[in-house]
């Protein structure tokens, strides 16, 4: 960590992103830049139904489309007992092509192989399926009492998928019927899908060795090794996965989709590379979307503003698969952070999870898994409160904020808050915004019957998933790695288990070593995505790479400074123990002219090294003694049109606390895009689905992606309260912008509609929603 005493160094500098001459001269290299010699291409064929009996499959007509040369159904794949594939939550399975029957719209049902993409998809579409339709779930609430049945498969004969909880629910109970104030709100954070601008996809090739070579868009390149080994049999070194550059992943890119399994039996069967690129809609309707959490939040209160309990009861739809992407022992994710940033003396938080004939997911969208949903719901039910107290919202979150002086703080939904001022966050942010003067401004304009909304959140976030006696994925501990090879003049590299999709490991992960052994962050070469190289690693997803692989990276260098130490003692004719680090350098104690830096020891490891082992290089699993816990106070102004009901946001500051940064230029960048899509959220995204359980939100006109014409202007700002079991303070910050943001824009939203009345509107908050909501006030009023 960077004193003051310390000249400055490369931890902390806005460095340019190494990565990024790359990607703006076009040069990056994805997964569709990969073509080998006599490659096939699939396609898949998906059901246009979302529930229905499958009677029979008639391949015939499209093995006659020219180029087409093989067509693989879920009864084949039944027969090689690859028919189902383990979710990564690990309690269910999910059909790698539909056997029996369909269970979503746009569920697999074939897979076409063909010489060009074109004959694939020829190939798919003339493919006859036989469907025979039957009665649609398609809404967890009657899921729960719904005759049908959608999962038979399963031992339990309930569309009912588990209960969690947390918390203590008596006490919880007794609070709220004892507190002279109570709030409840049914809050629903809408189904929505992370839609990276490139789609998933993959290319699968068993060599000349017989080793499959397996190139995909994955997140967590490991896993999908061992994940691969456990669905097809096929030993694990004999399985090399490689993930080259992708175009965003933001969770979508963690689980592992029939699709790529489909590949894998095509490559092997028809003994061809196989290249499997998905469409827009094929990524928008059948891989892994988020949220859909709807959640029943009760806050009881003193008259005076003092929170006294928390209950949220949450019934969450996850579709026709339980395909969420969740650490094993954790089924709602860190859904257990609802109480925020608040002291709650009593709390308690359960889920319930329903079948439905929609899409499997559930996956933790550029979210630590369901944080996202807790934070609105909790950030949202405050503001509620607020209005039922006739209290100012920044005032009763003051008030009741977990104080500095209580971390590490113990929540009663079971987490250790490692750090935190939120005081001093928020008051950076009050006053940087101007808090008093938009206050009175509003006054103004409510006089005037202006809609003017002025909406805080004051999140806080878990991340960093995880400790090894809590956290899992399919069994695997989720530590991460880092290995560091230092050459003779100076330069290096370091390999991560973790993989950037834009997070800009390239160049941060450089500067922690560089911090860390005093030398040129531009000559450390960052290498992820290859399982034949790269430690092994649990991946880049839910902002776990600073806390988790950050930490490695850091310890990992120590480990070459250690060793390193010994060598310098020898240049320095010192004994070791008269040796120190200072400065990024090695001194003789008391002696600073007497010194070497890391170059000269570099050097002397491969020329001079004396007694010691040659070479300089080490390895570290990291496995972090806790969660980190970012936060930040978000502060959204908007004006709403009385009468069109469009909603301008003016104004949008973003104070963010994610301990030491590592590179204030990252940082912001993941800040800017984080609010884009949590702008998004608020305003315009949402995946439906009609009551027959049709999708329709399809493609980028129906599900819509902001532009820089409607994105706001984003104000930014930053307090550092480090964490304290992390080797370098930093927690993580790449899900911040997307969890604070939702709540500060529909609280700003609410706020200005709240002369009329108006308490809550589900996002997205459409501008048709408010104008109905306007009318409807209006027409309340005239009537009474
Ligand atoms: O796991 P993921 O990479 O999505 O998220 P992260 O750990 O929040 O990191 C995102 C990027 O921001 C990485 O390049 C980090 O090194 C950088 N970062 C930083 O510079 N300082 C921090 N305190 C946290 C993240």
């Amino acid at each position: 960590m960077s004193t003051d005493s310390k000249p400055a160094g490369p931890l902390g500098m806005p460095m340019k992103r190494k990565e990024d001459p790359r990607f703006l001269q076009g040069k990056g290299h994805y997964i569709d830049d990969i073509s080998l010699p006599g490659m096939l291409y699939q396609a898949l064929v998906r059901s246009p139904y979302p529930h229905a009996e499958i009677k029979s499959i008639d391949i015939s007509e499209a093995m006659k489309i020219p180029g087409v040369t093989a067509v693989i159904t879920g009864k084949d794949l039944e027969a090689a007992g690859l028919g189902w594939l383990p979710t990564f939550h690990g309690f269910d399975k999910q059909m790698v092509l539909a056997i029996g029957k369909v269970l979503f719209q746009y569920q697999e049902v074939a897979a076409v192989f063909a010489e060009t993409r074109e004959a694939a998809v020829d190939g798919a579409e003339a493919v006859q399926v036989d469907y025979a339709p039957l009665p649609v779930v398609a809404d967890p609430f009657t899921a729960k009492t719904d005759k049908v049945i959608l999962r038979p498969d399963r031992e339990a004969k309930t569309n009912h998928i588990y209960h969690w909880e947390v918390g203590d629910r008596d006490a919880t109970t007794r609070a709220l019927a004892a507190s002279p104030k109570r709030i409840k709100q049914r809050i629903w954070f809408q189904r929505c899908h992370p839609a990276p601008l490139e789609p998933c996809g993959c290319v699968a090739q068993f060599d000349a060795m017989g080793r499959l070579q397996f190139y995909v868009t994955s997140q967590a390149p490991h896993v999908y090794r061992t994940a691969l080994t456990l669905v097809t049999g096929i030993p694990e070194d004999k399985i090399h996965v490689v993930s080259p550059d992708i175009g965003g992943g933001f969770g979508n890119k963690v689980p592992v989709y029939p699709g790529y399994v489909c590949a894998v039996v095509g490559a092997l069967k028809l003994g061809r590379p196989v290249k499997w690129i998905e469409t827009r809609t094929e990524n928008l309707t059948s891989t892994g979307f988020a949220r859909d959490y709807h959640m029943d939040v009760e806050i009881g209160a003193s008259a005076e503003g003092r929170v006294t309990a928390l209950q949220v009861s949450t019934a969450a739809d996850h579709g026709a698969f339980d395909a969420a992407a969740d650490p094993s022992k954790y089924p709602a994710g860190m859904f257990g952070v609802v109480s925020g940033s608040y002291d709650f003396a009593a709390a308690h938080a359960e889920v319930d999870a329903y079948f439905t004939n929609k899409a499997p997911g559930g996956i933790a969208y550029r979210c630590s898994f369901r944080v996202t949903e807790a934070s609105f719901a909790i950030e949202r039910a405050m503001d509620i409160l607020a209005d039922e107290l006739s209290m100012d919202a920044v005032e009763l979150r003051r008030k009741n904020f977990v104080k500095k002086d209580q971390f590490p703080y113990a929540s009663r939904l079971g987490f250790t808050y490692d750090s935190g001022d939120y005081h001093k966050t928020l008051d950076t942010a009050l006053e940087k915004i101007g808090y008093q003067t938009l206050l009175k401004e509003q006054a103004g304009k409510r006089a005037k019957g202006e809609l003017m909304g002025i909406g805080v959140s004051t999140f806080t976030e878990v991340v960093g998933a995880g400790p090894s006696k809590h956290f899992d994925i399919l069994g695997l501990k989720m530590f991460d790695s880092a290995e560091i090879r230092i050459h003779p003049t100076g330069s290096g590299f370091v390999r991560a288990g973790t993989k950037s999709q834009g997070q800009g490991h390239e160049t941060t992960w450089a500067q922690i070593v560089a911090e860390e052994l005093g030398l040129d962050p531009q000559n450390i070469m960052v290498e992820e995505g290859d399982t034949d190289t790269a430690p092994y690693g649990l991946g880049t997803y839910a902002s776990r790479s600073t806390p988790v692989a950050g930490a490695a990276v850091a310890m990992a260098a120590r480990r070459v400074r250690e060793k390193a130490k010994k060598i310098a003692a020898h240049l320095l004719e010192a004994g070791e123990a008269d040796v120190e680090w200072k400065d990024y350098k090695f001194q003789v104690k008391g002696v600073p002219a007497k010194s070497v830096t890391m170059k000269d020891v570099a050097f002397a490891a491969y020329t001079n090294m004396a007694q010691n082992e040659p070479g300089l290089e080490a390895t570290y699993y990291y496995d972090p003694p806790n969660m980190t816990f970012p936060y930040g106070t978000y502060i959204a102004v908007v004006d709403i049109d009385r009468d069109t009901g469009e909603v301008k946001v003016r104004k949008f500051l973003a104070v963010d606390d994610c301990g030491t940064i590592i590179n204030p230029l990252v940082v912001e960048g993941q800040i800017h895009g984080g609010l884009t899509e949590g702008f998004a959220i608020a305003f315009m995204q949402e995946i439906q689905y009609d009551t027959d359980g049709n999708n329709l939100n399809t493609n980028f006109t129906d599900y819509l992606l902001p532009t820089s014409l409607e994105t706001p202007h984003w104000d930014t700002a930053k307090t550092t309260t480090p964490s304290p079991h992390h080797p370098i303070g930093a927690k993580g910050v790449g899900e911040s912008p997307n969890v604070g943001s939702p709540a500060a824009f529909v609280n700003a939203v609410i706020d200005a509609l709240s002369p009329l009345g108006i308490r809550h509107i589900d996002m997205p908050v459409t501008r048709d929603k408010v104008w109905r909501a306007i009318r409807e006030a209006e027409a309340r009023k005239r009537s009474s």
